[in-house]
């Protein structure tokens, strides 16, 4: 017969609590879901309930009186030795624990495993005790990583599919409307005398042949520039640039590293996050001016879209049509990257991101 959870106790709450009383406590902290477990001073295990014992695959008696380094990773065991220590002498009662951070547990089979956990303290005559309440959350970090990696497929996919349209775009339509221009100028000059309404509607047809073929391209453009395949990305962003001041009339600098070059996603989310963020400049900015900065670090790519417009409160509750943001952020924590928005109302705004490299990419 094991020995009950609670005798194993410094005698603190046991000496205090009537037997029946005892006996109810026990009964909660095993039939509770959650991994309940409490050390003492110097961090030995004196209580392990039901749920830690299934979460760990130690049973009750192999862990009592044990360190509480026994379940945790080797490279974690200092510092959560002095996060215990800090804890203790904050005098908080109780907290989450790994601010915000995954924290992890190390199974009797070796296996490590992500968990929730909070911790409190109780001061007791005998010295204090910390109680963890943990939850086994494997399956919610897996579904994370199963959704991010989904997330990142689809953000390919819809990149290859654009990519294939404004192709299709470019080399056949925009071919086929040239070709039709061609022969509308070979008539008009070679049919010799027309009747002017012949004539007039030439000329209109050339226009609109003209009109459709600046169309077509501009929305082959906008849809993946096709030179962020065929010439890279700081040829690329410079387009984006030169285009914005063409078509706003905004002056806009681009400062990028001459030797920028990023494989995919790399390269396509920078480009779509200076593509946003100089929208965002033409949309709502009534900038004089916006200068975009790419520069590649040994292991980060850091770029920045500044702009000196009117700016915008930050803290505002976004608008439900407003994607864009959004989106930008998105496509930054894909690549694990951070985004900062700096921006005061009539201070202009700063965008930036920075986005980890990982080691081929950095060497590239
Ligand atoms: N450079 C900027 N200057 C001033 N305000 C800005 C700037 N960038 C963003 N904003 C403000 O932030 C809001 C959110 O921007 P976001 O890009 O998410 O949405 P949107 O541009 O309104 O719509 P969408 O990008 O979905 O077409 C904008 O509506 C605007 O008020
Ligand atoms: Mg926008």
């Amino acid at each position: 017969m094991p020995l009950h959870p609670i005798a194993d106790l410094p005698p603190v709450p046991s000496g205090d609590l009537p037997g029946n009383a005892v006996a109810l406590l026990a009964g909660v902290l095993d039939s509770a879901m959650d991994g309940i477990i409490t050390v003492d001073q110097e961090q030995s295990v004196v209580m392990f309930n039901r749920a830690a014992e299934r979460i760990f695959g130690w049973s009750r008696q192999q862990v009592l009186g044990q360190p509480l380094d026994k379940l945790i990773p080797q490279r974690f065991r200092a510092g959560h030795g002095r996060h215990l220590a800090r804890f203790g002498a904050t005098g908080i009662t109780s907290r989450r624990m790994g601010d915000g951070t995954v924290i992890h547990g190390l199974r009797a089979n070796g296996e490590e495993f992500p968990l929730d956990a909070s911790i409190s303290q109780l001061d007791t005559p005998q010295g204090k005790l910390y109680t963890v309440i943990l939850r086994d959350v494997t399956e919610r970090v897996q579904a994370q990583e199963e959704r991010s990696a989904f997330a990142a497929a689809a953000h390919a996919i819809r990149e290859e599919e654009k990519s294939r349209v404004a192709r299709e775009l470019h080399d056949e339509l925009a071919q086929s409307l040239t070709a039709l221009k061609m022969d509308a100028i070979w008539m008009r000059d070679h049919v010799g005398e027309m009747p002017t309404s012949a004539r007039a509607k030439l000329d209109s047809m050339l226009a609109t042949l003209d009109h459709a073929v600046a169309s077509t391209r501009r929305i082959a453009a906008d849809l993946r520039p096709l030179m962020l395949d065929d010439l890279g990305l700081a040829p690329a962003i410079e387009w984006l640039a030169s285009g914005f001041t063409q078509r706003f009339g905004v002056p806009c600098e681009a400062v990028i590293d001459e030797d920028l070059e990023l494989q995919e996603p790399y390269a396509t989310a920078v480009f779509r996050i200076v593509q946003e963020s100089l929208a965002n400049v033409a949309k709502h900015a009534q900038a004089k001016r916006a200068r975009v900065l790419v520069e590649k670090r040994p292991d980060t790519i850091l770029l920045s879209v500044r702009d000196d417009g009117r700016g915008f409160e930050t803290a505002a509750p976004r608008k439900p049509q407003s994607l864009g943001l959004m989106g930008l952020r998105e496509r930054a924590h894909l690549l694990k990257g951070e985004v900062r928005i700096e921006s005061t109302p009539g201070q202009g705004t700063l965008i930036e991101v920075r986005i980890p490299l990982p080691a081929l990419e950095a060497a590239a």
